[in-house]
């Protein structure tokens, strides 16, 4: 199978993509897949990285390659992409796409729509439910709307929001203290604060504002943070429940990807009837949005034992300490034939 994998992308989770890359290629079999490096700068340049490196991926030097070639993919460049050389194209068929990609432009349904146009198979869900499950505020209301509890919420776009002490007062009166600030549409916790006070609301609404001109105030939730991933087309497979356990202040980016004073439990040290519900939110909250292929359900476990649906991320992390594959793992799947099943419901 010829398995292209799109690593990169014009996102804040560029970087964070290019770890999730490196790990999932080095768990690709190569004796069932033959693997095309596609790798998207920063600026957005598609390149055909034509060397089986992979720390040279997540060293981010991939780029600098000589041989490496512009790429382009068009609806009627026929299952395959477009190898750019000095005598104009020469195609490069490609069986399945895996988008290994997180945030904006990746994970939002603006490049599923491109594989779509193409008509190559590819790896998780369509355009649909990766925009729905990328911008929060329309995840929030369409898990509401299902009858998923989730965490009060304000949403507040950038033309609106001249008046930073008003809309504080408002959120203040909604959703009390703490608060967080979070860009709708982002991941890896970037542009997200903690609220504590005024000063600190009005500072995290111009840092959220950098990354999305939407931002999401939600009221905290006292608890902790637990995930589920799911696995499917018509048929789910559940993973195991995860548990965050953290003494930063939250799940950031440090404690997602240094492990900063954080450790996660998988499978989670929660009573068998709680994970059980945490599972059938999850798979509530995968079919709700439409989901196909993969998506890690996060929730929160709240101070009197009620779960609290928080996010949904259709392209999970896939780096060493990732846990999507290690909810999988803890489930039987080990991370390739995660990536077998993976491709097999691409090709469904
Ligand atoms: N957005 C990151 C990659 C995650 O959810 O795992
Ligand atoms: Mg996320």
């Amino acid at each position: 199978i010829k398995l292209a994998v799109i690593f990169g992308g014009k996102s804040s989770e560029y970087s964070v993509s290019l770890h999730s890359a490196e790990s999932l290629l080095a768990h690709c079999d190569q004796n069932k897949y033959e693997l095309i490096l596609i790798g998207i700068t920063e600026a957005g340049k598609w390149l055909h990285y034509p060397k089986l490196d992979f720390e040279a991926v997540a060293h981010d030097t991939w780029h600098l390659d000589a041989d490496c070639r512009e790429v382009v993919l068009s609806p009627s460049s026929s299952r395959g992409l477009l190898e750019i050389d000095e005598t104009g194209f020469k195609k490069l068929p490609v069986d399945v796409i895996f988008p290994c990609l997180h945030g904006p432009n990746g994970e939002d349904g603006t490049i599923q729509g491109l594989f779509e146009l193409a008509s190559i198979p590819y790896v998780g869900c369509g355009p649909l439910a990766s925009a729905c499950g990328m911008d929060k505020e329309f995840t929030h209301i369409l898990c509401e709307n299902a009858g998923i509890a989730c965490a009060p919420y304000l949403c507040v776009y950038k033309d609106n929001a001249l008046d930073l002490k008003a809309i504080y007062n408002q959120a203040f009166n909604k959703l009390g203290l703490p608060m967080f600030i979070k860009p709708a549409n982002a991941g890896s916790s970037y542009g997200i604060s903690k609220i504590n006070s005024e000063e600190e609301f009005i500072k995290g609404m111009e840092f959220a504002f950098n990354y999305d001109c939407k931002v999401l105030v939600e009221a905290a939730i006292d608890g902790f943070e637990i995930g589920c991933a799911v696995l499917g087309n018509h048929e789910l497979i559940v993973g195991e429940c995860d548990e965050i356990d953290t003494k930063n202040s939250f799940f950031d980016f440090a404690a997602k990807y240094a492990l900063e004073n954080t450790q996660i439990h998988c499978p989670a040290r929660i009573s068998k009837a709680l994970s059980d519900e945490a599972k059938q939110i999850a798979k509530k909250a995968y079919r709700t949005l439409n989901c196909s292929g993969m998506c890690r359900v996060d929730m929160f476990i709240n101070s009197r034992q009620k779960i609290i649906f928080n996010e949904v991320n259709t392209i999970p992390g896939f780096t060493a300490t990732s846990r999507y594959p290690s909810m999988m793992k803890a489930a039987g799947i080990g991370f390739g034939e995660l990536i077998d099943r993976l491709v097999q419901l691409a090709l469904e």
